[in-house]
């Protein structure tokens, strides 16, 4: 295996130590200021990822900074935002639990920062396609700068588009993925986009945006309609002083999954009751006949 070299272009993640780290754009013949000294492109261009270099002036400053390849988290934590975006753990329960991989073709909306959309542009690579939509021009602009950095643009198309409104032209998608205020109400307009037995993906910071999103894909016909929250905490490990670290991040959002059928009657069985209408304190359906 060859080592991977650092190229112009290339986003390099640099690291000082544990609160100081930053992801760059390498540029010939430019630098990158710190307060802890400057790093020439120029003397890290042809350097291999994973190796050190040391900041100038080297008798005043000298600094060592490590030069490694960006991980999908890295971008998504590190890049231009706008708007919230999402963290690298409720990316990576998207990916599994809505099979989003190689040659997938996904819509997205909205775009926001294009942090999501990076990632997934990641894992659909080299032969699936991410169509990306948002109402905002601040936000597309600073997707696609993002895309761009990333070098994701033959992967990602970021369009201008409402998904309430807008008729998408797309058709047999593998994957939708909503990360915007009102993903109830696109619902029944995004399903005729999606394959049967396509998922859909909906991110929400509150639980009366689940709801509200849970009773329209049950109403759509969508099934294995399930709702997820991830807690993340990391740990200090120090000599005799390891435990969780007191600061994290408490809440990110929840993620609700589904799955997407073509649904028939069955003619077989009698219809069972509205589970609104008759239900018993565990949610279980009960018979008109139990109620007399
Ligand atoms: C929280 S941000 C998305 C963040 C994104 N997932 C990321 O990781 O950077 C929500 C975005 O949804 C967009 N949005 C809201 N309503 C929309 C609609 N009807 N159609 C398309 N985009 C919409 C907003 O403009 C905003 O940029």
């Amino acid at each position: 295996m060859t080592d991977d070299l650092i190229e112009e272009n290339d986003l390099v993640f640099l690291i000082l130590d544990d609160r100081r780290r930053w992801l760059i754009k390498v540029k010939s013949g430019k630098e990158f200021q710190t307060h802890k000294g400057t790093i020439f492109y120029d003397d890290i261009i042809g350097k291999t990822f994973g190796s050190v270099t040391f900041s100038k002036p080297y008798d005043s400053q000298g600094y060592k900074f490590y030069l490694l390849k960006p991980l999908p988290s890295d971008y998504v934590t590190h890049m231009t935002r706008k708007t919230q975006i999402i963290y690298p753990e409720d990316a990576g329960l998207i990916l599994m639990y809505s099979g989003i991989g190689p040659g997938s073709r996904v819509l997205e909306a909205g775009c926001g920062s294009g942090a999501l959309t990076c990632i997934l542009g990641n894992y659909v690579r080299p032969n699936g396609h991410i169509y990306s939509y948002d109402i905002s021009e601040k936000s597309l602009k600073q997707a696609n700068k993002n895309i761009h950095s990333a070098k994701l643009s033959d992967i990602i198309s970021i369009t201008y588009g409402d998904i309430l409104k807008d008729d998408l032209n797309l058709k047999d998608i593998d994957s939708i993925v909503l990360d915007m205020p009102q993903p109830w109400d696109a619902i029944e307009k995004v399903k005729k986009y999606l394959r049967t037995s396509g998922t859909l993906v909906s991110f929400s910071p509150t639980i009366e945006q689940v709801k509200k999103t849970t009773a329209a894909l049950r109403e759509n016909a969508f099934i294995e309609v399930n709702t997820y929250e991830l807690i993340k905490r990391r740990y200090q490990v120090k000599e005799n002083a390891t435990r969780p670290e007191v600061r994290m991040i408490g809440h990110t959002g929840f993620l609700t999954f589904a799955r997407n059928v073509h649904d028939e009657e069955n003619p077989f069985r009698e219809r069972k009751p509205e589970k609104s209408v008759f239900v018993d304190l565990n949610g279980m359906p009960l018979r008109s006949s139990d109620l007399s």
